[in-house]
């Protein structure tokens, strides 16, 4: 969840801790703290807040070894005592992830003596790593005791008191790299945090850990026998992590967008029906197909679902990545489990691809970040080509992944033969469009019509969406938007359910967002926007040109070009986008990174 950056090499350390913070800061934001040796001793600053409140207080000296951490807390409030670098003994670390038996090691270390200021998880495990380094006089043999001892997950940069010539770094089921520079090396939590100073890195896999000088790395497997690792080069589109004159990258990444969806879709169809099948696994092996992920991952899998069914004919289910391990569903060797994550980080996603795998399914990732812990845990993987997504609202890479699950609904309507040759052409010419058509939606005339009903909506405490099949799914994903940036409640109903309770909450002016965007339910949902205007809603309807009509029970409209309808939920979902943009700047919300969250989930 949190960010983690260590450097050890020039003398430049706080500068690289710094601005490797800064860039990781969408990963957590409430309070950060660096350590860093200076002439033989080593120091920590600490500040609650952002990292512009820590940066203020750090001392410009000479330093060449250090680690760094932005926090989003999981054990204790989010303050300047809890905040890492947690220091015991000899030892100095920063750390990702949860503890889980930090209660029970706690109490032991207690008796030993260890006293322990702040209420972290963070600083148990420093203590039990001096324990085991006091124990065996041997970093190395401390690491294997304590990989043994700990439960959880954890990413952990560490320096020891008796040798300011090395920084280690061990991980289980938490993200960390190390970047490999000319006389000086790093660990960072994710890309951006080192791509400025290095494009050369190595991943860990759980359990193994690695030993850093400014000029040497030894890795380790768990059991500290020496192991080789494999050297990576960062994507290019890893390396364009700025606002590109932006006020925002939430902004700066649904402009983005056509350019995205290119990305993702076009190498699937360069040559027609046939790179299309060549390049996907086969799914006509599986039965059915189970779709799982959290948050906007999971909603783009409800959209997957819907046109998979409807124009594959194959049964779908979507579980909540979350709830996937207490449910029972009826997983064997013939059940395909797609994973959707955008950071592939993400921990409850995470175990449910490998709860899948332990039942026999055969999985597939549908993932953003090359090499990620999903990424690697899945048999298949499709790439969203979506770039790096800095806010932690998802808008690109969401757009990506519904891409890529309609273009997996094509591929198994194909082989199952439910869709005519011409269809498939008509499909493949609407893609082609769909770019420029973005890029036309994203124009000022119709920014400002959004912008218009924003400052209709943003003095709202509760807003609510409203759509039938499809078009819920897009609703839960536009409301979800809207809640995490603007702190304005908002709930997603099936059109046809709000009159078994929820239409009670209807009152004069209470805002009401319709989508409609599929033809044969639009009559439907349509009666349920004029319940809602008789009983006093202010109605924006979302359609697209073809259907909309001169209908007496919308206030606000926004119109989208009608496409094919595997394609349709893709265009659909941008006004929604901007939208919450637009709403939680009126309101003066910090859109790129709002409060309580982060934007890699990975504690489960
Ligand atoms: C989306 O705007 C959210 N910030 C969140 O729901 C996100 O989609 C979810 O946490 C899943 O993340 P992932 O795609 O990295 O797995
Ligand atoms: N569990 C640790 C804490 O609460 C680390 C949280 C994080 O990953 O930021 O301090």
């Amino acid at each position: 969840m949190c960010g983690i950056i260590g450097y050890i090499g020039k003398e430049r350390c706080q500068d690289v801790l710094i601005n490797g913070l800064k860039s990781l800061e969408y990963r957590g934001y409430d309070s950060a703290g660096i350590a860093y040796v200076t002439q033989g001793k080593l120091f920590i600053t600490k500040e609650q807040g952002k990292i512009n409140n820590l940066e203020n207080l750090v001392k410009k000296t000479k330093s060449s070894l250090g680690i760094g951490h932005t926090r989003w807390a999981t054990h204790g409030i989010p303050n300047k005592i809890n905040s890492h670098p947690h220091k015991q003994g000899k030892i100095t670390i920063v750390h990702n992830g949860i503890i889980e038996n930090y209660d029970t090691l706690k109490k032991d270390l207690l008796q030993l003596g260890y006293e322990f200021t702040s209420e972290t998880d963070t600083e148990v495990a420093a203590a039990l790593l001096d324990k085991l380094y006091k124990e065996t006089n041997n970093i190395e043999k401390a690491i294997v005791l304590f990989q043994k001892e700990i439960k959880g997950a954890y990413a952990i940069g560490l320096i020891v008191d008796d040798d300011y010539e090395h920084l280690y770094a061990l991980k289980k089921a938490s993200p960390l790299i190390i970047g490999l520079g000319d006389n000086e090396n790093y660990i960072a939590s994710d890309v951006p945090a080192i791509i400025q100073y290095t494009s050369k890195y190595v991943t860990l896999n759980d359990g193994e850990f690695a030993k850093i000088s400014k000029n040497d790395i030894v890795y380790y497997r768990s059991d500290a026998k020496e192991i080789k690792k494999k050297v990576n080069i960062f994507d290019n589109d890893e390396a364009s992590c700025g606002k590109n004159g932006y006020p925002h990258f939430m902004l700066k990444e649904i402009y983005e967008e056509p350019e995205t969806f290119k990305n993702t879709v076009y190498p699937y169809i360069e040559n027609g029906s046939t790179s299309l099948l060549e390049k996907m696994p086969d799914f006509s092996k599986y039965d059915k197909i189970i779709i799982t992920g959290c948050g906007s991952a999971m909603h783009a899998g409800l959209v997957g679902k819907s046109l998979i069914e409807e124009c594959a004919n194959m049964p779908v289910l979507v579980e909540i990545a979350s709830e996937f391990r207490y449910k029972k569903l009826f997983i064997d060797d013939k059940t395909l489990v797609i994973a959707i994550s955008q950071s592939g980080e993400t921990a409850d996603t995470l175990a449910a691809v490998n709860i899948a795998k332990e039942k026999g399914a055969d999985t597939l990732g549908i993932i953003n970040r090359k090499d990620s812990s999903i990424a690697r845990a899945t048999k298949y993987v499709l790439y969203t080509k979506a770039g790096m997504e800095i806010a932690v609202a998802t808008t690109k890479a969401y757009l990506a992944q519904v891409s890529i699950l309609s273009l997996i609904a094509l591929n198994i309507a194909m082989k199952n033969k439910q869709i005519m040759d011409s269809e498939i052409q008509e499909i493949f010419e609407n893609m082609k469009k769909l770019p420029v058509q973005i890029d036309a939606l994203l124009s000022n005339q119709n920014e400002s019509i959004i912008k218009n009903i924003a400052h209709k909506l943003y003095n709202h405490d509760h807003i609510f969406f409203i759509g039938r099949n499809i078009d819920y799914a897009l609703c839960m994903e536009g409301s979800l938007k809207l809640k995490e940036i603007s702190y304005i409640h908002s709930d997603a109903y099936p059109a046809g359910e709000l009159k078994h309770g929820t239409i009670s909450l209807i009152e004069k002016d209470t805002p009401v967002i319709a989508v409609v965007t599929d033809e044969k339910i639009a009559d439907k949902t349509i009666s349920n926007i004029k319940e809602v205007k008789s009983r006093g809603a202010s109605v924006t309807l979302l359609t697209n040109d073809l259907l909309d009509k001169d209908y007496d029970c919308t206030d606000y409209k926004i119109i989208v070009p009608n496409v094919h309808k595997l394609l349709e939920p893709i265009i659909a979902i941008i006004p929604l986008q901007l939208l919450a943009y637009y709403v939680a700047i009126l309101r003066g919300c910090d859109i790129d990174q709002p409060k309580n969250l982060a934007k890699s989930v990975t504690v489960e």
